[in-house]
C-alpha cells in the first residue's frame, strides 16, 4: 500500500469502460486505490489509449506470441514485478488465469461479470453470451458481480453485485447497456470495500 493506497493493475482486452470507471474514481484524491499498470493481452484496443490518456503506465503481453499458457502467465508476472501491486482487477480480461498464477496472488485478483452469479457464468460465458442466455432463460432480473477470482471460472467469492430489471422487449444490447452501467458503480466500490479493509487489517 504505497502512500496508503492500494495499488491497482488493471487487465484489459478491449474496450476499457470498466477501466475508465476506475481511471475516474482513482481521481477523487480520497480514493483509497491507484492505477500503477493496465495491461493489455491484445495490442491497440481502445483500453490502452484510455491508460494513456490518463498518463497510466501500460504492458502489451499478446497471448498469441506465446508457445504456451504458462509463458504467457511468466511475461504477465514480469510486467508485475517490481511495482508494489496488491489487488489485480480483470475489466474484460478475455483469457482464463490458471491455478499456478492465481496461486501466486491468492484472494488478490478480483473480476467484474455482467450477471448476477452464479447465474450464467462458467467458461465460455462472457459478453452478448450472458446477456443472450439470460433473455433465453426467461428470467426476471440480472444484473452486476464483483468477485474474486479463483481457478473455477466465475465460481469466487461475491464481493458485491447490483441488480437491474429485464424488461419486456430487451435486446442483448438493451440488457448490456443497462448492466454495464450497474458495473461501473461496482467496480469503485467493491476496490473502496477491498482497501478500507485492508487499511483496518494493517
Ligand atoms: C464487461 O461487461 C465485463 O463484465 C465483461 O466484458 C465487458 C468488458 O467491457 N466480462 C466478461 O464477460 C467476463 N466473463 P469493457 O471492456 O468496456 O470494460
Amino acid at each position: 500500500m504505497k502512500e496508503g493506497k492500494l495499488q491497482l493493475a488493471v487487465f484489459i482486452s478491449g474496450n476499457g469502460s470498466n477501466l475508465q470507471a476506475l481511471i475516474d474514481a482513482c481521481a477523487a484524491p480520497d480514493f483509497p486505490a491507484r492505477i500503477a499498470l493496465v495491461l493489455s493481452n491484445r495490442p491497440g484496443v481502445f483500453g490502452v489509449k484510455r491508460a494513456k490518456r490518463a498518463g497510466i503506465e501500460t504492458a502489451l503481453v499478446d497471448h498469441k506470441t506465446f508457445p504456451t499458457r504458462a509463458a504467457f502467465e511468466q511475461a504477465i508476472a514480469k510486467a508485475l514485478e517490481g511495482r508494489g501491486i496488491d489487488l489485480i482487477c480483470l475489466a474484460g480480461f478475455m483469457r482464463i488465469l490458471t491455478a499456478d498464477f492465481l496461486s501466486q496472488w491468492a484472494e488478490q485478483v478480483i473480476n467484474t461479470h455482467p450477471s448476477l452469479l452464479p447465474r450464467h457464468g462458467g467458461p465460455g460465458m462472457f459478453g452478448e453470451h450472458v446477456h443472450r442466455a439470460v433473455l433465453d432463460s426467461g428470467d426476471t432480473q440480472s444484473g452486476a458481480t464483483i468477485h474474486y477470482v479463483i481457478p473455477e471460472v466465475d465460481q469466487g467469492p461475491v464481493i458485491l453485485q447490483k441488480t437491474v430489471p429485464v424488461l419486456p422487449g430487451d435486446t442483448v444490447e438493451t440488457l448490456a447497456e443497462r448492466v454495464i452501467a450497474q458495473e461501473h458503480k461496482a467496480y469503485p466500490e467493491a476496490v473502496r470495500m477491498i482497501a478500507e479493509k485492508q487499511r483496518e487489517t494493517s
